[in-house]
C-alpha cells in the first residue's frame, strides 16, 4: 500500500515537470520566431515580380527609373567597384539588406523598400521614409534641405510633388503644385507657373524692352534740358492745332457763304 502511494506521488511530480518545461520552451521557441518575423530577414522578401502579379501599372511606372536601376546603374557600379566594393553602400542601393551578415534580398530600391517586407502591404507617406535614404552626401542632403523649406513646415510631404495620383515614377509634374496652389490661392497659380520659369520668355522681352526705354530716356540727356523740349513739343503742338483749327474754320465760314 506505501509503495504505491509514494510511486503515484512521484509520477504526479514527474508529470508537472515534464508540462512546466513543455510550456516554457515553446514559450521560448515562440518568443525567437516572432523577433524573427519583426527583424524582416533576407528570405522574408518576395521580389518586385511578386507584386507585378496583381499590381501591374505600379510595377510599369517603377520599372526603368532611377530606382529599379539603383544597383544596376553604370554611374554607381563604376563608382562603388572603383571603392572596392564597400558593403556599406548597399544600405540603399539594394533591398532588405542585412548589416550583420552583409547579405540583401534583391537589386535596387523595389516596392519591398517603401511598402515593407512579404505582403504586408504597408503604406507609408512619411517624409522620414524618403529622407531614409534621401540624406548624406550621396542622398545630396535632399531630407535636411526639404526640412529647412516652407512646405515641410505647412505639413507637405515628398509624395505630395514626387508621386501625383500615386505615379511610381517620382516625377514632379506641374499638376501637382496646382492641386494646392489654386487660382484663389493667396499663393496665385501663375506665381508657381512663374517660378517653375512658364514665363521666363516674357521676362525676358519685359527686361529688353526696359533697356530700351532707359536707353531714350539716358538720350534726352539731364532733367532740365528734357522739360524745354517738352515745352517746345507742347507749343508746337498747340501751334499746329490752332492752324489746323484756322484752316477748318476759314473752308466752313466760304461753304456757308455760297
Ligand atoms: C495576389 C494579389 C496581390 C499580390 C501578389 C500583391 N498585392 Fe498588393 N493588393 C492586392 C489587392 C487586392 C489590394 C487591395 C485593392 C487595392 O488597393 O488595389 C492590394 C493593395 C495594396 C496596397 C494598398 C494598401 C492600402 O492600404 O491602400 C499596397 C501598397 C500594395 N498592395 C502593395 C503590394 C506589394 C508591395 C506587393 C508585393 C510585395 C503586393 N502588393 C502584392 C493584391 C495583391
Ligand atoms: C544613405 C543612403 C545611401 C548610401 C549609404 C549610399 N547612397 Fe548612393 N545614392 C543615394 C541616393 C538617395 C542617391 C540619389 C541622389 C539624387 O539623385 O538626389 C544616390 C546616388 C548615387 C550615385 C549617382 C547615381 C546616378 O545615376 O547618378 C552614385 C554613383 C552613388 N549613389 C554611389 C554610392 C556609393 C559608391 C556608395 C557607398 C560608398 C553610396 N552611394 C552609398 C543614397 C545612398
Ligand atoms: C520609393 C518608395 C516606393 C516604391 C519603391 C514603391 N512604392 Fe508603392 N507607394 C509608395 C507610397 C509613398 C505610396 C502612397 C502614395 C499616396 O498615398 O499618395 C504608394 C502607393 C502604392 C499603392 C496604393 C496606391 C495605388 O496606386 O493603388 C500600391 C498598390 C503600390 N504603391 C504598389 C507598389 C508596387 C507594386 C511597387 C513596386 C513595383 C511599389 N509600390 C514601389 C512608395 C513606393
Ligand atoms: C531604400 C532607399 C530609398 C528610399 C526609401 C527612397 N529612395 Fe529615392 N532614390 C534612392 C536611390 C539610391 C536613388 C538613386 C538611384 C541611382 O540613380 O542610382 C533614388 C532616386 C530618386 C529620385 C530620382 C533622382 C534622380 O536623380 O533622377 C527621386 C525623385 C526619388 N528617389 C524620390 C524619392 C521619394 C519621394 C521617396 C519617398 C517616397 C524615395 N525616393 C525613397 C533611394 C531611396
Ligand atoms: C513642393 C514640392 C516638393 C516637395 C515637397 C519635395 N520635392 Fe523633391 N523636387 C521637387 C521639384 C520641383 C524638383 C525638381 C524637378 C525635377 O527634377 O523633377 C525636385 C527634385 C528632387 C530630386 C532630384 C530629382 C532629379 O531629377 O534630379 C530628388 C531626389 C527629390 N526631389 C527628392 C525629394 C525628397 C526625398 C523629398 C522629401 C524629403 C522631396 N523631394 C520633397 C519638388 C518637391
Ligand atoms: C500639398 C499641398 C502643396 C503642394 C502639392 C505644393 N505646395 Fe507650395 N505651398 C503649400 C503651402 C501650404 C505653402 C505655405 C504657404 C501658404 O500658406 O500658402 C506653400 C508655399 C509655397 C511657396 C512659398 C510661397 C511664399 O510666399 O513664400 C512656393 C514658392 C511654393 N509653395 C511652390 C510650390 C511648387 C513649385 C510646387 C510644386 C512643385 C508646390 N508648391 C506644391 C502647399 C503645397
Amino acid at each position: 500500500m506505501r509503495m504505491s502511494e509514494l510511486d503515484n506521488r512521484s509520477l504526479i511530480r514527474f508529470m508537472v515537470g515534464a508540462v512546466l518545461i513543455t510550456v516554457s520552451l515553446s514559450g521560448i521557441l515562440l518568443l525567437g520566431a516572432s523577433t524573427m518575423v519583426m527583424a524582416q530577414s533576407v528570405d522574408d522578401y518576395v521580389g518586385p515580380a511578386t507584386c507585378q502579379a496583381c499590381h501591374a501599372d505600379n510595377y510599369e511606372e517603377w520599372d526603368g527609373t532611377a530606382h529599379s536601376n539603383a544597383f544596376t546603374d553604370e554611374a554607381f557600379q563604376s563608382e562603388w567597384q572603383s571603392q572596392g566594393s564597400p558593403s556599406e553602400c548597399l544600405e540603399c542601393h539594394t533591398t532588405g539588406y542585412d548589416a550583420t551578415s552583409g547579405e540583401y534580398a534583391f537589386e535596387g530600391v523595389t516596392c519591398e523598400s517603401c511598402h515593407e517586407a512579404g505582403l504586408t502591404m504597408a503604406v507609408n507617406t512619411a517624409p522620414e521614409l524618403c529622407g531614409s535614404c534621401h540624406t548624406g552626401e550621396y542622398g545630396k542632403e535632399k531630407f535636411a534641405k526639404f526640412q529647412e523649406g516652407i512646405h515641410s513646415n505647412s505639413g507637405v510631404t515628398c509624395v505630395d510633388c514626387h508621386m501625383y495620383e500615386d505615379n511610381h515614377r517620382f516625377e514632379v509634374e506641374s499638376k501637382a503644385c496646382a492641386t494646392c496652389h489654386t487660382d484663389d490661392d493667396i499663393h496665385d497659380r501663375r506665381l508657381i507657373l512663374d517660378l517653375q520659369g512658364a514665363s521666363l520668355e516674357s521676362e525676358a522681352m519685359y527686361e529688353e524692352l526696359e533697356a530700351e526705354y532707359n536707353e531714350l530716356v539716358n538720350s534726352l540727356g539731364g532733367e532740365e534740358e528734357r522739360t524745354t523740349l517738352m515745352t517746345y513739343v507742347a507749343i508746337g503742338g498747340a501751334g499746329i492745332i490752332a492752324l489746323i483749327s484756322v484752316v477748318v474754320a476759314i473752308y466752313y465760314y466760304r461753304y456757308r457763304g455760297a
